[in-house]
């Protein structure tokens, strides 16, 4: 009896060194409507007995997750370990000391395996800063038994966006083109989009403002008019991607701008969705100007937090390296939808079989047009936001916005 006792002990004495030597680290993930996160990180924790990961969920808006983790980083926080990012970080948070430098761990070779675009933008003066988990481009998304019904074909062009729009919309009773128009990150994207889509741009390779043309300004008016010409409702001005997605996926809209996420709850069977087998996702139409239709680059990246200590920072990598693996973005793709980094995944047959649409997005995501590459990202999306808005809302001509934007953003750059 008293050896059961004495291996009894020495068992849970083993088992709770075992328990002890876990690695506990934190994980500002995604707070997407499709859990995939979440979802992923209770696969890694039940995959290995080193390493325990708590996720914690963030806001939803990227300004928020932003503001969030800046003010962390500012009191040298070392949670959360490993963090998700935008695409429109590294530059900033490389500068500032945020994020680990993760050359030694993402060679080159491991790099090539990604789209370009998404390995571009997480590196900085030579160094890579972030794992692409997924990358984002915005589509249009459309209403193929509403438009069927009154005799339209997909719009390509702008014009034809605004004229069927607003005509259907006024014979159904519902919106016609919903999209981002809130004071934030999102309304720039959507900017962006219009602004590449007429042959513009806002800062050019090489730092130069190149804001005030007339290109852009056609843009902002083309935005502008969507909203005076009955094309989109009024309310999108405190739109975010969810309120969209929401007004679509109900059966209110006609169009949505919108990145590729919507898909899977609009997908939804029964009554989760009223759009099912009933909308298409088509890229966004062209400008006058442009010589085709434009997407602007998104996405998210594993960030590593340099205060966090040595161990955790390896737990970290471990973890961050797990959630951009090839089968991580299978799942992430099956279960949210969102377009792969890793061009492998978009060939993939089961991701095929379950997700025929990444065939159409491939040629979307490796097209879409970054947003200005700079550590001062922040302060020059603060001038794009409060301005873009101000035109969209009627209180400013876009040429006095392109103006007042050039003027800013030369001071921020200077
Ligand atoms: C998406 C994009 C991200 C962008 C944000 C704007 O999350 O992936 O890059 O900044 O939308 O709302």
């Amino acid at each position: 009896m008293k050896k059961v006792w004495i291996t009894l002990l020495v068992t849970v004495l083993v088992f709770s060194a075992i328990g002890m030597a876990k690695t506990k680290i934190t994980y500002f993930g995604d707070n997407d409507p499709n859990s995939a996160e979440a979802i992923l990180t209770r696969l890694f924790n039940s995959s290995q007995d080193e390493i325990e990961v708590e996720f914690l969920l963030q806001s939803w808006s990227t300004d928020d997750k932003h503001t969030a983790l800046v003010t962390r980083f500012g009191a040298k926080d070392p949670n959360p370990t490993v963090y998700l990012g935008d695409v429109i970080w590294p530059a900033e948070f490389a500068a500032a000391g945020w994020a680990l430098d993760l050359t030694p761990y993402f060679p080159k070779s491991e790099q090539d395996k990604f789209l370009p675009g998404t390995i571009k933008s997480a590196t900085y003066l030579g160094k890579i800063y972030a794992i692409p988990s997924f990358t984002d481009g915005g589509l249009l998304y459309y209403r193929t038994d509403l438009l069927e019904k009154y005799g339209y074909k997909p719009p390509t062009t702008w014009e034809e966006l605004k004229t069927i729009a607003a005509t259907i919309a006024k014979k159904e009773g519902i919106d016609g083109f919903v999209f981002q128009g809130a004071q934030y990150e999102g309304l720039v994207c959507d900017a962006v989009e219009f602004i590449a889509a007429n042959g513009g741009e806002v800062i050019d390779g090489n730092g130069n403002v190149k804001v005030n043309s007339p290109e852009v300004i056609q843009a902002l008016e083309f935005m502008r008019e969507l909203i005076t010409s009955g094309a989109a409702p009024d309310k999108v001005f405190t739109f975010m991607e969810e309120d969209a997605r929401m007004a679509f996926q109900q059966g209110n809209a006609v169009f949505m701008r919108n990145w590729p996420y919507c898909h899977s709850p609009s997908n939804m069977a029964g009554d989760q969705s009223a759009v099912k087998g009933k909308y298409g996702m088509i890229p966004m139409p062209k400008g006058p100007k442009g010589s085709g239709g434009a997407a602007t680059l998104g996405g998210w990246m594993l960030f590593v937090n340099p205060f966090a200590s040595k161990a955790e920072q390896a737990a970290g990598v471990q973890f961050a390296k797990f959630i951009t693996s090839e089968s991580a973005q299978i799942i992430r793709n099956l279960v949210a939808g969102n377009a792969p980094t890793r061009i492998a995944v978009y060939s993939n047959p089961t991701v095929l079989r379950a997700n025929a649409i990444v065939e159409t997005l491939y040629p979307i995501m490796i097209n879409a047009v970054p947003r200005p590459v700079t550590p001062f990202y922040a302060q020059v999306s603060n001038a794009l936001q409060e301005e873009f808005h101000a035109v969209l809302t009627g209180k400013k001509t876009a040429a006095d916005a392109v103006k007042a934007l050039e003027r800013k953003i030369k001071e921020i750059y200077e």
